[in-house]
């Protein structure tokens, strides 16, 4: 357990609490391992337990009745998923995938209601997260009923910068790009309209490709163009 208790103080919804708090989470929760590919919990089963992700990717996706599926985020470590059936009592919204092999933290609900009741700073910290992913929903909502194809494939570049990208001197490295017709799904477009933008923005300096690296050039200037 010695190292989730580390890993606990890294978290950010937990980053205000103090160390007896923190090791007293690590003995509420349990971890647990998901190869790449498997599947941590389907849309609309019951929900008992908060994720928190130790090491590793996930992503949370829809699919629709004929089978196609739209990738809401990707999560990586420190991340949370879970506390929307937590919080409301319903099924899980989404469906949650390990895109790579991953140790999560769960939980129960219970303890973590108690937990969010005990350390209201721990709510906030929930609250604030919450709000950057409405915001982040409300930037797609625009981009796929406002944009033209450039700004629907910036919008989902953006976020997924924003998901798992690393930031170094205003350079947004991007190291694993999804797969083509998960960018297209996100952004919903072909995945031949993904290929030709990519490679346009590339040509104009924007961003740099390289096998399934990106690199965002500059970041600000990206974002300023396109948001
Ligand atoms: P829950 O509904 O319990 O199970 C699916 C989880 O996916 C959900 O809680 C959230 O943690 C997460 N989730 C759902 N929609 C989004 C989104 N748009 N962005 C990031 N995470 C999400």
């Amino acid at each position: 357990m010695a190292i989730t208790n580390d890993f606990l103080f890294y978290v950010p919804i937990f980053s205000s609490l103090d160390e007896d708090t923190i090791h007293k989470i690590s003995t509420i929760g349990t971890a647990k391992t998901f190869k790449k590919d498997s599947v941590i919990f389907m849309e609309e089963e019951a929900g008992s337990a908060l994720f928190v992700i130790i090491s590793g990717k996930v992503k949370i996706s829809r699919t629709s009745s004929d089978g196609r599926e739209v990738i809401l985020s990707i999560l990586d470590e420190s991340d949370f998923f879970g506390e929307m059936a937590i919080l409301d009592g319903l099924t899980r919204s989404a469906n949650v995938i390990a895109i790579e092999d991953s140790d999560v933290f769960l939980i129960q609900r219970e303890q973590f209601l108690n937990l969010l009741h005990e350390h209201p700073e721990v709510s906030v910290a929930l609250l604030q997260e919450l709000t950057k992913r409405l915001r982040m929903a409300d930037m797609k909502i625009k981009a796929l009923s406002l944009k033209d194809a450039e700004g629907k494939v910036a919008t989902v570049i953006l976020q997924i910068a924003d998901d798992i990208g690393k930031i170094q001197r205003g350079i947004v490295e991007i190291e694993k790009l999804p797969l083509q017709q998960d960018l297209a799904n996100m952004a919903g477009t072909s995945r031949e309209t993904i290929s030709r933008t990519l490679h346009a923005f590339a040509k104009k300096g924007l961003i740099e490709l390289e096998g399934s690296k990106l690199r965002i050039l500059n970041y600000e200037k990206f974002k300023e163009t396109f948001v």
